[in-house]
């Protein structure tokens, strides 16, 4: 194996002057190689045996969550009388911004919106506005069951429908099935078909309720109160189509999810887990900066390993599934809510702290594919994961009246979803550490993927270092030969790079040809990359 320098396998001098900085193009590449002509502060080892099965993935782990919260909906994906929206009133521009990212499925209407939403208010043709009492806001209604279903089919993903178990019974929870799934039988079917469809919406995933463990929920449960409530709900939703895919809220900490398992497990699909890391919801918090970001990476698969052993221990190991069906490195910044009032009126208005799109940087990207890695590491177990939400606030994509921007998170997204093989091979990862005041954790990270037939081999490298670039030894068993391959890397020019409406592509993706025997990768500082190659 001839050992070498591989991102071209050039210096950076030759880089430049070879026409490769013309070639990527772009000066952030150039920067982020420049440290490269100084030998990589940092090195890891990736050892993979390519001849041991592999575990194909789920590709609703790219999954998407839209809340009723802000201008996720109103003035995000639906703004009619815009000029960038169809005659639905559906942004064409994200729409088609979703289909790039190839978007499986979307979690909706919430979050803390659900556990007081009355689906039966959001459709048919004399809608009235409602108060929502989680977010303290008037909501029109013109956005309900039939545009969201509607908008799903337009970006070609499946609609998840998360119940109201917080003001709801298990008795609307079923009669929301009915108006979606049952073609012509009873009063909601009709009511379907005349309102929206005569074809059923055919809604495959439903979630019963959203944290409904924490105190500030409307409509929150006690442990005891759980259970039986999973159980009769899913027992009435099934009654109406029994080959729903029913998901519950569910934590991995405290008491609440094994007696809900114990009760309900056999009803269900998947368990529910959520996860923010940096806590921006209450008042005077403000983003953690770049370094104290990677500090959360490692938290994602503690939390999955937590859910893996407490199914194995309630004896739904083999069967049911985890979706993390939200998640995102921030919390939203709602203080004083949920729950808060509408006279809160000052409190409502600092909520645009989440549109600053200088808060979504490369520890938005990095801590992204770290999260990516930590669930496809664990494909056997997660099945599905919705980043929250999927328009503005700490979305990928940020809407605005003329356009949208497309954030750090995107484009690592779409990096994922686009270049990765559908098997994930396992993997040792060798790495030096990054401190956090007390803490370390592994620089790097790596999550190898092949093709069913093993010929396709894709890599994703993670480089967690605010400043030293790496160098990858790859050691990867029984490839045989390798062709030639190519390098896609988001790295920003600096840790704190983001995107916004004025520069909207100051960091986004570079790839470049691999030689095709290198066993060396160099990798810039605070980036994604993935290696891609024949083997
Ligand atoms: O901050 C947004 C909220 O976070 C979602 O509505 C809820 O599900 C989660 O706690």
């Amino acid at each position: 194996m001839q050992t070498g320098n591989c991102v071209l396998n050039l210096t950076r001098r030759q880089f430049v002057q070879g026409g490769g900085a013309a070639l990527l193009g772009s000066s952030a590449l150039a920067e982020g190689l420049s440290a490269l002509d100084a030998p990589p502060a940092l090195s890891g080892e990736l050892t993979a045996d390519f001849s041991k099965a592999a575990t194909p993935f789920n590709r609703m782990l790219f999954g998407q969550f839209l809340e009723h919260f802000q201008h996720q909906v109103y003035g995000g994906v639906f703004d009619p009388g815009s000029p960038l929206a169809n005659r639905d009133g559906f942004r064409l521009d994200v729409i088609e911004a979703l289909r790039e990212l190839k978007v499986p499925i979307v979690r909706w209407p919430g979050g803390c919106f659900a556990s007081a939403y009355h689906w039966r208010d959001g459709v048919g043709h004399n809608r009235q506005p409602s108060f929502d009492k989680a977010w303290g806001v008037e909501d029109p209604n013109t956005f309900g069951t039939d545009e969201f279903v509607k908008w799903c089919r337009l970006i070609g993903a499946e609609p998840y429908i998360c119940t109201n178990a917080g003001t709801g019974t298990p008795e609307e929870m079923s009669d929301w099935v009915e108006y979606c799934n049952l073609k012509d039988k009873g009063r909601y079917a009709r009511m379907r078909q005349s309102n929206a469809s005569g074809e059923p919406f055919n809604v495959r995933y439903w979630s019963i309720g959203n944290e409904n463990y924490l105190g500030g929920e409307i409509g929150a449960k006690t442990v005891e109160e759980w259970g039986p409530l999973v159980r009769e709900s899913a027992k009435m939703m099934r009654a109406v189509d029994s080959d729903l895919k029913i998901l519950a809220a569910a934590t991995v900490t405290g008491n609440w999810t094994p007696p809900m398992l114990k009760d309900a497990g056999k009803y269900l699909n998947y368990i529910s887990i959520h996860g923010y890391w940096d806590a921006l919801w209450q008042r005077g918090t403000h983003p953690s900066d770049y370094l104290h970001c990677m500090a959360f990476c490692d938290a994602p698969e503690q939390q999955i390993r937590k859910a893996v052993d407490l199914l194995h221990q309630t004896g739904f190991g083999d069967r049911i599934k985890i979706a993390f069906d939200e998640w995102n490195l921030r919390g939203w910044h709602h203080p004083g809510f949920p729950g808060g009032g509408a006279n809160q009126v000052e409190m409502i208005r600092e909520r645009d702290e989440n549109d600053r799109n200088e808060t979504y940087t490369m520890a938005d990207a990095v801590f992204s594919a770290s999260f990516l890695n930590a669930c496809l590491r664990q494909a056997k177990y997660v099945h599905m994961a919705c980043m929250a939400p999927v328009v503005n606030v700490r979305g990928p994509l940020f809407v605005h009246p003329k356009g949208i921007v497309k954030r750090t998170t995107f484009h690592v997204l779409k990096m994922y979803s686009d270049l990765l093989q559908p098997n994930v091979v396992e993997c040792q990862i060798a790495s030096d550490s990054l401190k956090v005041d007390q803490a370390s954790l592994q620089a790097l990270d790596a999550l190898p993927t092949c093709s069913p037939d093993g010929k396709q081999v894709a890599i994703a490298l993670v480089n967690r270092h605010p400043e030293a670039a790496a160098r990858w030894r790859l050691n990867l068993r029984n490839v045989t030969s390798r062709g030639e391959g190519r390098i896609t890397i988001l790295s920003g020019d600096s840790p704190d790079a983001f995107n916004n409406v004025s520069r909207p592509e100051r960091v986004v993706p570079q790839s470049a040809p691999v030689k095709a025997s290198t066993e060396y990768i160099e990798q810039p500082a605070h980036s994604v990359a993935i290696v891609q190659f024949q083997a």
